[in-house]
């Protein structure tokens, strides 16, 4: 064929999403269906994603979603080359139900089955959006995930660094909990920090200046508490100070952790003829402060900043998608369909 079309899958955590990408054959890739529900309603009430809720929710949308993928693309699933379905990291509820309708569907549709590492399909969706070519370095922010990544090829992946305790997105919620900010943290940190003075709070700023390029944010998060209970009860005005105290002590270990990252990659790749680049993925990626602290720090480097478009940084079926086919255009072989979902897969 000249060009492949895929039907993708993502139920790993709180998204329920489907997909129909192509892959033309220059290399290019189009979305042409890429439906996303969100469950935030149903987790907003607990502060948080309760897995056997999301399970449910899944069960209930995915056949509605993933019809409504091909109806807005336009295909059959007669028509499409193959399935790809994530099958870990996450939730283990929602990852049966996302595989096992993969795989219903291709063993009916006698199509192959990918079982798509959902980290891998956030490390490669700079090649949908922007065509790059490898290597690159990949920093993934999102509420379960902290690592920076060296993508060398489909399939080819370094883990450099990732988080020894919580995940960057989960900081921002737990923080935004303890200061009676709404769930998800994040948005709400953002906003209240805009009105706040940065440097009224010394926060830490945990393995600032090591050489592993490893993170740690749990610390941040306990001096938070520190300082609320200090000067409780608190008013909107302690509330602001200590958010913009919070995102600039992030922001302070990004420069830091991330510089290193990115002076290796120079060390590295010295011989390389493209310009070298970061790319950006999750949620906390919507972060203005961040973006611009990343920026910055590219800027310094001599590094391409490249941040896909939001609905694409955060969970989504197309970068599954993408990442099957980028598996069939490598090559590589499908999946058995007796392939098990794994929670935990690095
Ligand atoms: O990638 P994502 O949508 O989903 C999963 O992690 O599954 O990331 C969600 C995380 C949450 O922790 C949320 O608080 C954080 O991203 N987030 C933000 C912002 N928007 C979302 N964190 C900081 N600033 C934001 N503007
Ligand atoms: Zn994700």
């Amino acid at each position: 064929a000249t060009f492949l079309r895929i039907l993708g899958i993502e139920t790993s955590c709180d998204e329920t999403a489907a997909s129909v990408v192509v892959r033309h054959a220059d290399g290019r890739g189009e979305i042409l269906s890429d439906v996303v529900l969100s469950q935030l309603e149903e987790h907003s009430a607990f502060g948080g994603v309760v897995p056997e809720i999301a399970a449910r929710a899944h069960v209930e949308a995915l056949d509605g979603l993933i019809e409504e993928a091909l109806e807005r693309a336009d295909v059959s699933l007669a028509e499409i080359d193959a399935v790809a379905a994530t099958s870990g990291p996450g939730l283990i509820g929602g990852l049966l139900v996302g595989l096992m309708t993969g795989k219903a569907i291709a063993r009916a549709a006698g199509k192959p089955l990918y079982a798509v590492n959902h980290l891998e399909g956030h490390a490669l969706t700079a090649r949908l959006t922007d065509g790059l070519p490898f290597p690159y370095l990949m920093l993934l922010v999102s509420g379960g995930h902290t690592q920076l990544v060296l993508v060398n090829g489909v399939g080819e992946y370094e883990r450099w660094g990732t988080t020894i305790d919580d995940a960057l997105g989960e900081a921002f919620d737990k923080t935004a909990k303890l200061l009676g900010l709404p769930y998800p943290g994040g948005p709400a940190v953002e906003r209240t920090a805009l009105h706040g003075d940065a440097d009224r709070f010394k926060l830490p700023r945990p393995l600032v200046g090591e050489a592993r390029l490893d993170f740690s944010f749990s610390g941040l998060k306990t001096a938070v508490r520190q300082a609320a209970t200090d000067i409780a009860p608190l008013d909107d005005q302690d509330v602001a100070d200590i958010c913009a105290s919070f995102q600039k002590a992030i922001s302070g270990t990004l420069k830091d952790r991330i510089g290193r990252g990115l002076a290796r990659f120079r060390d590295q790749f010295s011989g390389l003829d493209t310009e070298p680049a970061l790319v950006v993925a999750g949620g906390v990626a919507a972060n203005q402060e961040i973006r611009r602290t990343l920026q910055a720090l590219c800027l310094e480097y001599g590094f391409r900043f490249v941040a896909p478009p939001m609905r694409l940084c955060t969970d989504n079926a197309a970068m599954i998608a993408w990442a099957g086919l980028e598996r069939m255009a490598a090559e590589l072989p499908a999946d058995p369909l007796d392939v098990q979902p794994r929670s935990r897969w690095p």
